[in-house]
């Protein structure tokens, strides 16, 4: 299935900022806008993934940079800038996407724990934003903000509470500034990824195969997510396609959310003739 709609040169000219683009999700978006002409400065901790995914695809005729920052610091989130800047040039868009999560009893977590989810989400994306969004103010140029969230910040997670705090605060952010910053031709919109596996976040969060076909059945359509059905919905919102757009919260879950709430959902887990005759039963 050829899932491409956008145009060869959909992103050309436009410089793309992606935090935690060295691995994971963060890496493929990395690829996808260098795919469609962009040129993407991806940072991170640690060095080593962002020079390698900067290598690949500069090796596949892109334009990449990784430069290592530690964007719970704001002294270093203003360093990266100014190093992305003076490479690339100014900046048209931002990805939110570094994040930090794990699992366990909200009792037994230390204030340190909670610091560094909170720190990397919620401060991260802060600092990261109106280090970001300073410039297009004063530069008087429009952009493009798309923060990755989950839909457990809208229902909230046993489990992963500095995660979801952290999240609900970025989509309150994105909402506030999408009005504050709208005059200014600024965009912000976020989404809520369903389960899209990368090594990062399962190795953290999914135990083992029991758990991740717990997940698979708690999706409407029965599967996980693929990186390119994610990649697309960042491209259409950092471009100029979504120019109308600014201020939502988009969920891209295959139904997941949606599944785990109706009264009579879990019918459908039912052989599907069975269910059928049943019905037909209940109106004798
Ligand atoms: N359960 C409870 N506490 C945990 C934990 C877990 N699974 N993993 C880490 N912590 C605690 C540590 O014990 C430490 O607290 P302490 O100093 O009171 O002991 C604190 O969190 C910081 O952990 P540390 O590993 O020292 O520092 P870090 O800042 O490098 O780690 C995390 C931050 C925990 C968020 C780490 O998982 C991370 O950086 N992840 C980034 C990538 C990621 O999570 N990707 C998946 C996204 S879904």
């Amino acid at each position: 299935m050829n899932k491409e709609i956008f145009s060869p040169d959909a992103m050309a000219g436009k410089h793309i900022l992606i935090t935690g683009g060295g691995t994971g999700l963060g890496r493929s978006m990395a690829i996808r806008c260098t795919e469609l002409g962009a040129s993407v400065t991806v940072c991170g901790r640690r060095h080593e993934p962002l020079q390698e995914t900067a290598t690949f695809i500069q090796n596949n005729g892109g334009k990449a940079q990784g430069i290592s920052c530690n964007i719970r610091e704001a002294e270093s989130v203003t360093e990266m800038v100014e190093r992305a800047v003076s490479t690339f040039g100014d900046i048209h868009g931002l990805v939110n996407n570094a994040a930090g999560n794990f699992l366990a009893p909200t009792h037994e977590i230390s204030p340190n724990a909670f610091d560094s989810v909170v720190k990397t989400n919620l401060y991260g994306a802060f600092y990261v934003t109106q280090a970001i969004g300073k410039k297009w103010i004063e530069s008087e140029k429009p952009g493009a903000v798309v923060s990755i969230t989950t839909s457990y910040a809208t229902t909230g997670s046993a489990f992963v509470v500095p995660s979801a705090v952290s999240k609900a605060g970025i989509e309150a952010m994105t909402k506030s500034l999408a009005v504050e910053w709208g005059t200014y031709n600024i965009r912000l919109n976020c989404i809520q990824p369903g389960p899209f596996p990368t090594e990062g976040a399962w190795k953290r969060l999914v135990p083992n195969e029991q758990v991740a076909d717990q997940m698979r059945a708690r999706v409407a359509l029965g599967r996980f997510g693929e990186h390119d059905e994610l990649t697309s919905l960042v491209v259409f919102l950092l471009s100029d396609a979504s120019s109308y757009m600014t201020g939502t919260i988009l969920t891209l879950d295959g139904g997941e959310v949606l599944n785990a709430g109706g009264q009579f959902n879990e019918l459908t887990r039912m052989p599907r003739p069975f269910l059928l005759e049943m019905f037909k039963s209940l109106r004798k």
